[in-house]
């Protein structure tokens, strides 16, 4: 199976994407990297060590960087979608998993240094840790199979009329990323938007799995979309993209990142030597197979 990474900050829908990848047979998830992001780096730490315990998976966690490069970190960026503890609507009972010694980007090096086939990156987060991995270890960007994140849009964003908020939380990361030269997938808000997942997706599952049961519970409080119509799930894309590349329709682009003003953290489709492949179409309908499919495997 696939070796992946995930490098996240959960995050009501990183909690999903995370959930989903570790239970598709095809991809083998090596650890789960911690960023700041939709609330700090302690409160996204404790989630993605809550979210090992709650799974039951061996994958190590490790913890990133607290901060982006150049801009103040800011407390709770996005409490105001995935509530103030960052995965609120639920009541985590088990004890949370443990957390490795060392830093992520050391971790990250060393999976991908170490391992038999190449590895995918798969960043749902700012891109903080990923823009210094590249910038500390160069060597690993040829040892990789791709980069798909979760970030960007060539139709407009979401925390600002320009830009989405992966991007715009660490601006100066995402450009470093874009010009890194590593094989990279953007999976973006004009795909994201439109993977809706309902009320009715999640019912006949909520009764016989408690996997099930904290989707249905936390998508509720997921500020962005109402349940009836469907809530997005941005980063779940990504890890699909991973395991069904067939779902989506891809574009080569360039693609450069504004960091200052007004249009902060926008990505702008440029002329030029393409440097990343774009999502620009998804099967909406065979994402939600996938989703549900794959929700029949969990806890
Ligand atoms: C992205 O922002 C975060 O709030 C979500 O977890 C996702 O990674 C969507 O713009
Ligand atoms: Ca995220």
């Amino acid at each position: 199976s696939k070796p992946i990474i995930i490098d996240t900050d959960p995050g009501i829908d990183d909690a999903a994407a995370i959930g989903l990848a570790l239970f598709r047979p095809a991809l083998d998830v090596k650890l789960l990297s911690v960023v700041h992001g939709n609330v700090s780096l302690a409160k996204t730490l404790l989630n993605a060590r809550r979210l090992k315990a709650f799974f039951g998976t061996d994958t190590p966690v490790a913890a990133g960087l607290d901060a982006p490069l150049l801009y103040p970190p800011r407390e709770n960026n996005s409490s105001g979608v995935h509530g103030v503890s960052g995965l609120d609507g639920w009541t985590f009972t088990e004890a949370p998993g443990e957390v490795e010694t060392g830093h992520a980007i050391e971790h990250m090096r060393d999976i991908i240094m170490k391992s038999s086939g190449h590895v995918t990156l798969i960043p749902i987060g700012p891109l903080t840790n990923i823009a210094l991995l590249f910038k500390l270890y160069p060597e690993v960007i040829d040892r990789l199979d791709a980069v798909v994140l979760m970030g960007g849009s060539l139709s407009g964003g979401n925390v600002t009329s320009a830009a989405e908020f992966n991007i715009w939380a660490d601006p100066h990361a995402a450009k470093m990323t874009f010009a890194s030269g590593a094989p990279l997938v953007m999976v973006g808000l004009d795909v994201t938007e439109t993977a809706l997942i309902t009320e009715e997706d999640l019912l006949t599952y909520k009764s016989r799995s408690k996997a099930a049961a904290m989707f249905d519970s936390t998508f509720r409080h997921y500020g962005d979309g109402d349940m009836t119509a469907g809530v997005a799930m941005h980063d779940s894309c990504a890890v699909a993209f991973t395991d069904r590349p067939d779902l989506f329709t891809t574009v080569e682009k360039r693609v450069e990142v504004v960091t200052e003003g007004a249009a902060r953290g926008m990505t702008m489709e440029v002329p030029g030597k393409p440097n990343c492949r774009v999502t620009v179409d998804m099967d909406t309908e065979g994402f939600r197979n996938w989703f549900t499919e794959t929700l029949a495997a969990m806890p």
